[in-house]
């Protein structure tokens, strides 16, 4: 007798939603059984949030039919969708920051005794569920003293802490380190185990193949195929994605720089496309051998608030890409902070350009021509409200003053589009608000923003997070054309791919201190993660 499929326990037929401007689903189709981890794949706007807010009674779809158990289903709130069992942990966190974490995980859903708010249940069962992602904070502890990581973990606690019996996961590990990923996936196969279904988004295709036992894949809002469980492939995934082949993952040309320090001549800079050459300033159609080697960053016993023990001395050269890796915590994403000027330097003198500098705040740092792209974009990085064409204005707007504190829109608006352009960015135009953007798409909003300020110094805090693999690659080709024309890029991902691959030199941090520094030759993933880890400090 042949098997029956396994019942599904939701199924989306025909969904279509529009927007303003954009086809975001177009008849799409997706079903789940029980006790199945599908994993929802598509590039930077593909449709992939808008689907599941229509799941979770979030968004209305425009026409197209919502099935649970098989029973059509009005989803007309947030609350009939939880009450069908069906939790969304989003992709920009919703937490509220000045609530304490147990107060996050029972937002909505209070438990009260004898009509007063019943602080112990809360607090015993936020534990209870902190325990399983492996978070170790207590319940009373403000959101906004945590790290974008634990405030995820925090998400995903309270997701799990409402009994659902299928939740929908929008890239969850975007900001976790490996072993909290790992926590989460051991969470996830608990689920599994107990009947529970579960959506997971990544753009990590490597958890997917670790995790998933179908891929679902969306293209322009679009089914563009599906994999089963033995066809679950890296190419094959991003074939599905991008409908053609990547070829190879991004690596970085030598260094023009570096060559000339090995070979001693001057040569002249190969310059890129003349679009992205114009980006940097001081734009650099060839230069003296001195002059590669002129660190444009330099800093001397620097030490941060975060790890005042430490002194840190290191120097990042004109045209230079340094990669900056460690484990979630080792201080670097600290390090960035103070030199943009966020926090202040507890001691130490920095250098830019040949000039001694001293940041109080980011506008000392961008008048200095350093700009940093920071990890947690919905908080430091965007005005969600605005559109991106004055996300885009705002860090160089002395730049678009055609008079004292008069904008020149014209300005205003070919920058904008530059940037739409170059970094590919999908929107209908440069005047939509920046919360109606995907995820990635608004990450690259961020870039653009301060690309557009034609840094000398360009700071970049997991620049690639959230992004898919193609615009990956265009990120990598920009970071390439940026160094090619001068600007000294310092970069922390954690990604040990990325870093090896994009890299002229690597620093590693360890607990606060710089453990080494490994040159592009010497980069190997053991070389790197045992410096990471302290396994052999440098005096
Ligand atoms: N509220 C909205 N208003 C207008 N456009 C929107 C809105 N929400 C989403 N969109 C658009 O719909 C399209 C699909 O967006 P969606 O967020 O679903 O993409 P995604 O697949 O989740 O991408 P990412 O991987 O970047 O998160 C995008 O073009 C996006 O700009
Ligand atoms: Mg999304």
């Amino acid at each position: 007798m042949p098997l029956l499929p396994p019942p599904l326990l939701i199924e989306a037929r025909n969904v279509c939603k529009r927007f303003p401007g954009v086809r975001a689903l177009h008849n799409v189709d997706l079903g789940v059984s029980r006790g199945e981890v599908v994993a929802l794949l598509g590039e930077n706007g593909a449709g992939k949030s808008t689907l599941m807010k229509i799941l979770a009674g979030i968004l209305r779809p425009d026409s197209g039919r919502v099935f649970v158990d098989g029973r059509p289903l009005h989803l007309d709130s947030v609350r009939s969708a939880v009450a069908c069992g069906i939790a969304l942990i989003h992709q920009e966190l919703n937490l509220l920051d000045n609530l304490d974490v147990g107060a996050n995980i029972f937002l909505g859903r209070e438990p009260h005794r004898l009509g007063v708010l019943d602080r112990r249940t809360i607090r015993r069962e936020s534990a209870a569920v902190l325990q399983v992602v492996g978070l170790d904070v207590s319940p009373a502890t403000l959101v906004r003293h945590l790290p974008i990581g634990k405030q995820q973990l925090v998400e995903i606690a309270k997701a799990l802490s409402v009994q659902a019996r299928l939740l929908i996961m929008d890239e969850p590990t975007s900001s976790l380190s490996a072993k909290e990923t790992q926590t989460l996936f051991q969470v996830v196969r608990d689920l599994r185990a107990r009947g529970v279904s579960v959506i997971y988004i990544s753009h990590r295709l490597g958890e997917i193949r670790e995790l998933a036992d179908r891929v679902v894949v969306l293209r322009d809002g679009e089914n563009a195929g599906e994999l089963q469980r033995g066809e679950i492939e890296h190419d094959r995934m991003v074939r599905l994605m991008v409908g053609r082949e990547i070829s190879q993952f991004y690596r970085r040309r030598p260094h023009p720089a570096a060559a000339r320090e090995e070979t001693g001549q001057a040569r002249r800079l190969v310059t890129p496309a003349k679009d992205l050459r114009e980006l940097a300033s001081p734009p650099v159609l060839s230069c003296q051998c001195h002059a590669a080697r002129e660190p444009v960053l330099e800093a001397a016993e620097l030490v941060t608030p975060a790890h005042p023990a430490h002194r840190l001395s290191f120097r990042v050269h004109r045209g230079e890409i340094v990669g900056l890796a460690g484990l979630v915590g080792a201080g670097r994403t600290e390090l960035l902070r103070v030199l943009f000027g966020v926090d202040p330097a507890v001691a130490g003198q920095l250098h830019v350009a040949g000039h001694a500098v001293t940041f109080r705040s980011p506008a000392d740092a961008i008048r200095a021509g350093v700009a940093l792209v920071p990890e947690d974009r919905k908080q430091q990085a965007l005005i969600l409200e605005m559109t991106i064409q004055q996300n885009i204005s705002l860090a160089g707007l002395s730049r678009h003053c055609i008079g004292p504190g008069i904008l020149s829109p014209r300005h205003e608006r070919e920058t904008a589009n530059e940037m739409i352009r170059q970094l590919n960015i999908r929107t209908p135009s440069a005047l939509q608000t920046v919360r109606h953007l995907s995820g990635g798409n608004q990450q690259k909003v961020v870039l653009g923003k301060w690309l557009s300020m034609r840094p000398r110094v360009l700071l970049l805090d997991e620049p690639t997070r959230g992004i898919d693999v193609g615009a990956k690659e265009e990120i990598y080709e920009l970071m390439e054309a940026l160094a090619e024309s001068g600007v000294a890029i310092l970069f922390v991902s954690s990604e040990l791919e990325e870093i090896m691959g994009m890299s002229d030199r690597v620093l590693v941090m360890h607990e606060g201190c710089l453990s080494g520094q490994l040159a592009r030759a010497e980069l190997s993933e053991q070389a790197i993660m045992s410096l990471a880890t302290g396994a052999s400090p440098l005096p």
